[in-house]
């Protein structure tokens, strides 16, 4: 049997001194794959070559400086975002400062403490898990997204056009950027629970019986179990989507009957782009509308099926609308 993938963190150690890189050798071996360079080109040959998790970087070295290295390496796309500790027996404040300025996160000063070493690696390599773990959440919820909209049509560009309509009237609705941007990346997900409807019935030419009608309403309950309950903002962003997107401001909508602001506004803001995108797009079912008519009938349905203040707000924005319509049209 071969050895298990060794999937320990990678560190790059840069040091002139041969004895200062065995010390940093002995603190760390145990518990991460180590590189070594003695100098600048070196080091960036391997940053660049084994892309570390981090990087420990000596400041006075012949040749290129510390500095030096850690300027090029925030200016290469490839290296930018290993995270850099110094360490150097430099110890005054002015250096710590240029070694911030040049893009560090920590400082380590020599002769060098081995607990400290540990501890400043584990923690710095913590943080960068966290944002990768934010990155991986975000591309899993676009993926599933994608995953139900291959099973309902071939593009995927219904998603993309109705999650940025769904930016546009949230931000017009007095959502931060911050938050607008998650809504944008939950939105996708909206009709993920279209993945358990039978294709009989997703891809029918024509209308659904009352019992086919009666399966296809249960997407938006079935969207929220898969999605299911988290801590995570985006992650409860697409649950809550996923489960009210079909909910109507009059109350006759589904699954729970909701009515009015006990829909969430997340909720309400998505109904409003998913109904605009699929009257201007061409279903299995159905032609694609004008958006003129498209507009008469969100002015109609004003109070009914929407929030009337959001509706406003929509018909304010059709300039940029009409611009990512465009942006993301079908193309036979
Ligand atoms: P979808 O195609 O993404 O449509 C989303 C929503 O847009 C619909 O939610 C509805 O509110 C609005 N909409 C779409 N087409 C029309 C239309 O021709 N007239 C009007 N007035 N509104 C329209 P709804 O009704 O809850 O439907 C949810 C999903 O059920 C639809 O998603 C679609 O996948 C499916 N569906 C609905 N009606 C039919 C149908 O007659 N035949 C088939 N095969 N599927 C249908
Ligand atoms: C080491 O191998 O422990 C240090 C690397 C070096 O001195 O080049
Ligand atoms: C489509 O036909 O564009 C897919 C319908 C949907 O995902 O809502
Ligand atoms: C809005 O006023 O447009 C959003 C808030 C709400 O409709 O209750
Ligand atoms: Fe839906
Ligand atoms: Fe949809």
């Amino acid at each position: 049997m071969s050895d298990p993938v060794d999937t320990r963190p990678k560190l790059l150690l840069v040091d002139d001194e041969p004895t200062n890189l065995q010390v940093l050798r002995q603190i760390l071996q145990d518990d991460y794959r180590l590189f070594f360079a003695k100098d600048g080109d070196k080091a960036l040959e391997l940053a660049a070559r084994e892309r570390p998790d981090l990087i420990l970087l000596d400041v006075m070295m012949p040749g290129m400086t510390g500095y030096e290295v850690c300027t090029r390496l925030k200016q290469a796309a490839e290296t930018l975002a290993i995270p850099v500790i110094f360490v150097t027996a430099l110890a005054d404040v002015d250096d710590e400062a240029r070694g911030f300025e040049v893009g560090a996160v920590d400082y380590i000063t020599k002769p060098v403490s081995p607990p400290i070493v540990r501890a400043r690696v584990r923690t710095h390599l913590s943080l960068v898990r966290v944002d990768e773990l934010k990155q991986t959440r975000l591309q899993i919820v676009q993926r599933l997204g994608l995953a139900a909209e291959y099973k309902d049509n071939e593009t995927g560009l219904h998603v993309i056009r109705m999650s940025h309509y769904s930016r546009v009237l949230a931000l017009a609705a007095g959502f931060s950027e911050l938050a607008a941007d998650d809504l944008l990346n939950a939105a996708p997900m909206h009709d993920v629970g279209k993945i358990g409807i039978p294709d009989a019935i997703l891809q029918k030419n024509g209308k659904l019986d009352e019992t086919e009608w009666r399966v296809m309403r249960s997407h938006a309950q079935i969207g929220a179990e898969i999605i299911g309950e988290h801590e995570s903002g985006l992650l409860r962003m697409a649950r809550s989507i996923a489960l009210t997107h079909h909910e109507k401001w009059d109350g006759s909508g589904y699954p729970n009957g909701l009515k009015g602001e006990e829909i969430p506004l997340e909720g309400r803001i998505v109904a409003i782009a998913d109904v605009f995108d699929a009257l201007t797009s061409v279903r299995p079912y159905k032609a694609a509308w004008s958006v003129e008519d498209t507009l008469d009938l969100l002015r109609r349905e004003s109070g009914k099926h929407f929030d009337p203040q959001l509706v406003e707000l929509f018909l304010t924005q059709m300039p940029e609308i009409l611009q990512i319509k465009q942006r993301w049209a079908e193309h036979e």
